[in-house]
């Protein structure tokens, strides 16, 4: 490709200005191997639902569909901002790309840079992926209220788990694993407790497990994952795990490597039946928005992966590479998420 097509949809609070930064680093990276960035931007997100009361039209998804990739911002409305139905956006529109476009593998890398951010006292390396499922799990919509409001209300929320679902997450798992230097996979879920689910996991890793005799793996529960997490995060190379367990996990891994400033995430189809999208794994933090005070890095982390799913790995190393001179040299002064991203472009741009 001596082109990439790509959608931007900025969204909502910070998510415009670490966008834009995201889009230079990007832009600059690829034009060593004489590849060109064609962005088309759509307006979506909590903004434009107060605006047109449009969450995702089915014709801007056909249009989204033609695209090599979407570079993704951040969406949601101010606290307290009772005009937007809570969730609406969350589910109706970033659910609803996931969902439709079969952004299955939820990939979120933690790497320690230095020892930079890291809140614990001995962090040692830090360096794995989690490749979370990203359209299953209790994330379908599949419960129901049972005489709401009353004294006597059942409410249920039922995990969706398919063979072909969980399977297909798995060998992406040990694929990547296979690709790494340690090899290890390492199954986290609450089998324990949830029988079923749990032993659909077991039974697919334990059957995935043979075609990979190269990698091994082990498991844990989510709750004692937690604290390996924080007591020795760097026992872990890729985990793969559902849909709310790596919602949960991937916050508590950015925390332990840094913050949510420098977690990036791709929601890949690795199928490439439709685009694949990246975005932080922040939100839109509304309390910051519009100030230049946002950390854009996380931005431009998920810009490394998108070009890594479209096959320019040399463009992607570049970006690491800026990105982790930049964040070791960090002294705390504090910088415009513009200056940030432009100190960026400027060392992949000499790359
Ligand atoms: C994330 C977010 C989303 C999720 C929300 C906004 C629906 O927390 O990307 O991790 O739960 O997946
Ligand atoms: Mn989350």
């Amino acid at each position: 490709v001596s082109s990439i097509d790509l959608a931007v949809i900025p969204g909502d609070g910070i998510g415009p200005e670490v966008t834009a930064e995201a889009l230079k680093v990007l832009t600059a990276a690829v034009e060593h191997d004489g590849v060109e960035v064609n962005p088309t931007h759509y307006a979506l997100g909590a903004q434009h639902w107060l605006e047109t009361g449009e969450t995702l039209p089915a014709a801007v998804l056909e249009d989204l569909k033609t695209r090599d990739a979407i570079l993704f911002g951040a969406i949601g409305a101010a606290p307290g901002d009772t005009r937007i139905p809570s969730g609406l956006i969350e589910r109706e529109l970033l659910l609803k790309l996931r969902f439709s476009l079969d952004h299955y593998v939820n990939l979120r890398p933690s790497r320690l840079y230095g020892t930079v951010g890291s809140p614990l006292a001995n962090p040692g390396e830090i360096d794995f992926v989690v490749v979370r499922e990203g359209t299953e799990g209790p994330y379908v919509g599949n419960g129901g209220s049972l005489r709401a409001g009353t004294p006597h209300e059942v409410a249920t929320e039922v995990s969706l788990n398919t063979a072909h679902g969980v399977e297909r997450v798995v060998r992406d798992a040990f694929r990547r694993a296979s690709e790494r230097p340690r090899k290890k996979v390492t199954l986290v879920h609450k089998h324990n407790v949830l029988v079923f689910a749990g032993h659909l996991w077991k039974r697919t890793v334990e059957a995935v497990a043979q075609e990979f005799p190269e990698v091994t793996h082990d498991y844990l529960h989510i709750d004692a994952a937690t604290i390996f997490m924080v007591t020795d995060p760097s026992r872990f190379d890729v985990i793969v795990t559902d849909n709310l367990f790596g919602d949960i996990l991937t916050d508590l891994a950015a925390a332990v490597t840094g913050g949510i400033g420098l977690a990036a995430s791709g929601n890949i189809n690795m199928d490439r039946t439709a685009p694949s999208m990246f975005e932080p794994v922040h939100g839109s933090a509304p309390d910051i928005a519009g100030q230049q005070k946002a950390d854009p890095t996380a931005a431009i982390l998920s810009a490394a992966l998108l070009l890594d799913h479209l096959g320019h790995h040399q463009a992607a190393r570049r970006i690491e590479t800026a990105v982790s001179a930049d964040v070791e040299s960090r002294t705390g002064a504090a910088r415009t998420t513009a200056e940030i991203g432009e100190a960026i472009t400027r060392a992949v741009r000499e790359a």
